[in-house]
């Protein structure tokens, strides 16, 4: 018998080429997964219309009408919820999360930050790794705690910082491993392969010691 589908609910602001190769991946890799709605904070986010191009129920929750950040926290909670979805990703969502938030989705709620976590937590990651003269930068799949960028890795792919780079040659190398490792760890997570308890990260019921490296054999898994 097949396992029921992973329901999943994405969380956006802006471009939403995250939650495209997400979208795209789920046929092409065979992930038995379905995304039941894109919500944005911002009416005009391209990833919205990216959501309806495909079918996908897309809906802005602005948060600039709400008077508190737990009121719009409590109006994302509600939408999100009518979907009953088993997980919640934000894929370049800008809002920081309320504890509330974070609790009501614990150990259902992944995001992707683009930088080797625990390094470069917040914001301009590409940047600040430039200016610290690092030769390795990345991105990082992790639950979300309540500490910023915080909660425990899943999964990260590195990239090399060549002389030449800028910080925007280097987003764009690293956006193209975001684009693998988020869909990767989609598909672990609908396999239920991978799961968290009390603050560790499982694979195959394994506590996994350090975040799974990724590269292109990782597919394989
Ligand atoms: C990505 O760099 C992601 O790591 C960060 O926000 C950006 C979103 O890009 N959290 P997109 O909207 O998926 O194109």
């Amino acid at each position: 018998m097949t396992a029921k589908p992973l329901s999943i609910v994405v969380l956006i602001s802006g471009s939403g080429s995250n939650m495209q190769a997400i979208i795209d991946s789920l046929p092409k890799h065979h992930i038995n997964a379905k995304i039941k709605a894109v919500i944005s904070n911002k009416a005009d986010a391209y990833g919205l219309d990216r959501a309806k191009l495909a079918n996908i129920p897309a809906i802005s929750i602005d948060h600039s009408l709400y008077d508190s950040r737990l009121s719009f926290d409590h109006a994302m909670i509600e939408t999100i919820d009518s979907f009953e979805p088993d997980l919640v990703i934000l894929a370049g969502f800008m809002r920081i999360l309320s504890d509330e938030f974070v609790n009501h989705y614990t150990a259902r709620l992944i995001n992707i930050h683009p930088s080797l976590l625990p390094n470069f937590k917040g914001l301009h990651t590409h940047q600040r790794a430039l200016d610290a003269g690092h030769h390795q930068h990345g991105a990082s799949v992790h639950f979300v705690s309540n500490e910023l960028d915080g909660g425990p890795v899943i999964a990260q792919a590195a990239v090399t910082i060549s002389d030449d780079d800028d910080a925007e040659s280097l987003r764009l190398k690293v956006l193209e491993q975001e684009h693998i490792i988020y869909p990767l760890v989609i598909k672990w997570l609908a396999q239920r392969r991978i799961t968290l308890q009390s603050r560790t990260v499982y694979f195959d019921q394994k506590p996994l010691e350090k975040p799974i490296i990724i590269d292109a054999n990782s597919w394989n898994l």
